[in-house]
């Protein structure tokens, strides 16, 4: 057998800081409280972020590759023919050596394709999901062994707040995806806001989805092969396991509907008959057609999105968009 080659060059390794140390200031509720505590309200609610277990993140991954639901591809292709143009905006607002801070990292796919345009010095990438994000950052580190890479466990959700040092002078926020959509405007903002003193006089590279008829934003949310729907309720069995309540699913169906006052898509789980659901310590009855609200996704006129990040203190936005307008790339100066 051929003996083992020393390795001619050490690679680098990624440093990360896991949740609790970056988190170590934030006050977050305890999931199973949250839970418990949205399930209870007259409308009952629970939020996104319990969507993605194990299962429901690979869910996730099979709805970006369903033909109705065209956010995912077509932020691509916008990132993939105006790299140059946004790396020619941004750049200029940039110090030569800075970090560029990707916010729900997941497996860096999206940012490692804009590093050769974009050029950082070091990379930060933030996920809730820490052991994945771990995986991935030593994955994209033998990729592009010269970048230095950071991981950070955090639920930025709550407060963006990075480890003290870990940035030095300004930096770019790049938060693609539409993920924005997932929360309230006034939460929205606040993040754009935490996102605009991160930056520190750099620069911002967001993704989001812009409205559209509601025909095209309802099967987005409700394909044809049920994969929307089976990750929404698989939200219930995320719930048993959080917090031990006996929801079975077939009792559940899924609903996604366009509400316009809001501007926003809604995901729903609607009781199918009367039923009582128990969890350790209380529980609650159901009507046949009450609902829990599990998703809004909000979708903008470019003009207001543009608003909103000006709001939250960004200066000269700038937009690229798809020829159909369906999805816009947004960057803008700290
Ligand atoms: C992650 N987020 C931007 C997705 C969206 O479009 O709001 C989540 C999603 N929900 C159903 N389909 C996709």
């Amino acid at each position: 057998m051929k003996p083992t080659a020393a390795p001619t060059a050490v690679l680098a390794l990624p440093a990360f800081l896991p949740r609790a140390a970056a988190n170590a200031a934030a006050n977050d509720a305890a999931p199973a409280d949250e839970l418990r505590a949205g399930l209870y309200l007259p409308r009952a609610t629970v939020s996104p972020k319990f969507l993605y277990d194990r299962l429901g993140s690979a869910l996730f991954t099979a709805i970006t590759e369903l033909p109705e639901y065209y956010p995912t591809r077509t932020e691509a292709a916008i990132f993939s023919a105006q790299a140059a143009d946004i790396a020619a905006f941004l750049r200029p607002a940039l110090p030569a050596s800075y970090a560029l801070v990707d916010l729900g990292a997941g497996d860096g796919a999206k940012a490692a394709r804009l590093f050769p345009a974009l050029q950082p010095a070091h990379y930060v990438a933030v996920d809730i999901s820490e052991d994945y994000l771990q995986q991935a950052l030593a994955a994209l580190q033998r990729q592009f062994p010269a970048l230095r890479m950071t991981g950070v466990g955090l639920d930025f959700a709550q407060h963006l707040r990075l480890p003290a040092g870990l940035l030095q002078g300004p930096s770019l926020v790049f938060y693609p995806g539409s993920s924005i959509g997932n929360f309230s405007p006034e939460a929205a903002l606040r993040l754009l806001r935490q996102a605009h003193g991160l930056a520190d006089g750099g620069g911002l590279l967001i993704g989001a989805d812009l409205l559209k008829t509601p025909a095209v934003l309802e099967a987005a949310y409700d394909d044809e092969l049920g994969v929307t729907a089976a990750f929404n309720l698989n939200l219930l069995r995320h719930l048993n396991a959080c917090i031990g309540s006996d929801f079975s699913v077939r009792d559940w169906r899924h609903v996604a509907l366009f509400n316009a006052t809001e501007s926003r898509i809604e995901m729903h789980l609607e009781a199918r008959r009367a039923l009582q659901v128990q969890w350790p310590g209380g529980g609650r009855e159901f009507a046949a057609g009450e609902r829990i609200h599990t998703e809004s996704s909000h979708k903008w006129a470019p003009g207001d999105f543009e608003a909103l990040l000006r709001d939250a203190g960004w200066r000269q936005p700038r937009r690229w968009t798809d020829g159909a307008g369906w999805f816009g790339v947004f960057a803008a100066r700290a």
